[in-house]
């Protein structure tokens, strides 16, 4: 059943009229924002953060709310300068140049967004992950990118793998008493000691900002490139579909290490000027609850993972909370059912946007506004200044309500600009001429909506986290009993998806629950906990493909009890 539309709320948003918006749309016109349209200087921090910390009125606005379970702060626009600026000088001091790859591999804390700043004002590349990562993917990302430095904490740096990266030069440690030696060094004894005056260098607009690295269906995870130009988009769809007004306060619920956790828990909102909220430590309804009331947090932007752990939780927890600040919520990552929109609706009494978009578009380009009616299941239309389509298998358009491949007209200011060291793999997005294939599917109905279907390629979306099945074969099969492994996912209804794992063992082992279990902590233990399976089947001999490649879709028609479908190019004996 199709739930009823919900119509437009009133308010005074910032995009009045969509479709005016649509036929007069100009990039060039964002830029009359910034200050680099005036001086031709352009830095991501300066317009995110200095430019405010220069200016009566806005630089005591709190820019940063941090809490977790330990600590609770806040910084202004003009403290987040100063704090970016003695990171800067770190960095600098350190020998660190434009251009160099600096990761940044700890769990939120204000530190994080400091040296995120201070990278970013001298002209580094910053490279943000999980603080889940094992020492496998934090080697694959690291030997990939060539990264020269990284800033970490006692308790994760044993997972950096110092002694296999040779390019790899100093080690920013953030903790107490580090003692410097070899390429440690003492990341909070050194800010102690940095000037506060630090002149940011400039950079063109087409330089590097940021490597996100996020996985296919093939190959090890690949690193999507963005450039400091990517604020133009960032700047205006948090304008107009966060909806931003520069006294909002703002929570984004995701992790810096995924790319909305940058895009939107970083640029989007200090480029708005608004007050941004960032809560540390494990997701539970009542600190999350807790979050909104707390901050009177007025947009928030979430993923329908959480929302349907908080729809799980229940409606009577919600009344112990006051979130009447509330006024826009919205979701990324995955498929947002229509009944959480429908939930959402009846309990926050406000409707739940969507919004469509992927690392390697950087920024949002499908998605609800607030000015349009939201059919619930639908992920909205094309923010003005982007092109959808529907294409089929040759790179033709097809008529509404035809499924098929959801693609793009290239480009816009925030698409990527290359796969690091991977010229190829970026090719491989653009198969057809002036299009990027986006390798989801998807319809449009007539009235330019646009409904999300599944993925083309086998890439697992688990609670909003897209793990590619390839990666978590490959650490499968270093496990010493498993021969052959093929992963896929297994729909489930809170997480969206579930890793399920088929797995061959190799002569002498035995089918054990222990085993089953030890196989699951090796890959946690290697590559990261949500990369684990969280259901595996021991099988005699997996569907091959006569050159050997382990068949998918045969997995996963024996998971759902489907017909197999062709299987021609199957390796029988
Ligand atoms: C999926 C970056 C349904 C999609 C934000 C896409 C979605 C992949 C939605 C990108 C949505 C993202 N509805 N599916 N609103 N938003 N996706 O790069 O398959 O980690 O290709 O996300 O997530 O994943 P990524």
């Amino acid at each position: 059943m199709e739930l009823q539309s919900l119509p437009p709320k009133s308010g005074d948003h910032n995009l009045k009229n969509y479709e005016e918006a649509v036929k007069h749309f100009d990039w060039a016109e964002v830029e009359e924002a910034f200050t680099f349209h005036k001086t031709g200087k352009v830095n991501m921090a300066h317009e995110a953060i200095d430019r405010f910390a220069e200016k009566d009125g806005k630089k005591d606005q709190v820019a940063l709310y941090y809490s977790d379970d330990q600590r609770d702060e806040a910084y202004t626009f003009a403290e987040m300068k100063k704090m970016s600026d003695k990171a800067a000088n770190v960095f600098k001091e350190a020998g660190i140049e434009k251009g160099d790859r600096v990761f940044i591999f700890m769990s939120r804390s204000p530190e994080l967004y400091f040296a995120a700043l201070g990278a970013i004002k001298i002209g580094a590349i910053i490279g943000p992950l999980f603080e889940a990562f094992m020492e496998g993917a934090v080697r694959d990302r690291l030997e990939n990118s060539e990264a020269k430095a990284i800033v970490t904490t006692p308790e994760l740096v044993g997972r950096v793998p110092v002694s296999e990266l040779p390019a790899l030069e100093k080690v920013f440690i953030q903790g107490d008493d580090v003692k410097e030696e070899g390429k440690t060094l003492d990341f909070k004894g050194r800010m102690e000691q940095a000037s506060e005056s630090h002149d940011i260098t400039w950079v063109d607009r087409e330089d590097g900002l940021i490597l996100h690295y996020t996985s296919g269906s093939t190959g090890t995870p690949k690193g999507v490139l963005h450039v400091h130009a990517a604020m133009i988009q960032h700047y205006q769809t948090g304008k107009w579909v966060l909806d931003l007004k520069e006294d909002d306060v703002y929570w984004c619920t995701a992790d810096p290490g995924w790319v909305t956790g940058t895009s939107y828990g970083i640029f989007a909102p200090w480029l708005n000027g608004v007050t941004n909220v960032v809560r540390g430590g494990r997701f539970s309804p009542e600190s999350w609850y807790g979050t909104l009331e707390k901050y009177n947090v007025t947009v928030w932007y979430s993923a329908p993972t959480a929302l349907r752990m908080l729809a799980s939780a229940g409606d009577e927890i919600v009344k112990n909370y006051d979130l009447s600040s509330l006024r826009h919520i919205l979701s990324v990552g995955e498929p947002l059912n229509p009944e959480v929109v429908r939930w959402g609706h009846e309990v926050y009494g406000l409707r739940i946007h969507d919004s469509w978009w992927m690392t390697e578009t950087g920024a949002i380009m499908i998605t609800n506004f607030p000015s349009l009616t939201v059919k619930p299941g639908s992920m909205g239309k094309p923010i003005p200044g982007v092109e959808a389509g529907i294409l089929d298998d040759q790179g033709n358009e097809l008529p509404p309500n035809r499924m098929g491949n959801l693609a793009l007209r290239t480009s816009w200011p925030a698409m990527m600009r290359t796969i690091w060291n991977n010229e190829e793999k970026y090719q491989g997005y653009f198969e057809f001429p002036g299009w990027y294939v986006s390798g989801d599917s998807a319809y449009k109905d007539e009235d330019g909506y646009y409904w999300f279907q599944g993925r083309v390629d086998d890439v697992i979306l688990t609670a909003g986290e897209r793990v590619g099945p390839f990666e978590v074969e490959s650490k499968l099969v270093e496990h010493p009993a498993v021969g052959e492994a093929g992963v896929i996912g297994k729909p489930d209804p809170v997480r969206g998806e579930i890793i399920k794992a088929f797995v061959a063992l190799r002569e002498g082992y035995e089918e054990t629950d222990e085993l089953k279990e030890d196989i699951r902590n090796f890959v946690k233990n290697g590559l990261a906990a949500h990369a684990a399976p969280r259901e595996m089947d021991i099988r005699d001999k997996l569907p091959k493909t006569r050159s050997g490649k382990i068949m998918r879709r045969v997995l996963k028609a024996w998971e759902l009890d489907l017909p197999t479908g062709d299987l021609s190019t199957m390796d029988d004996d």
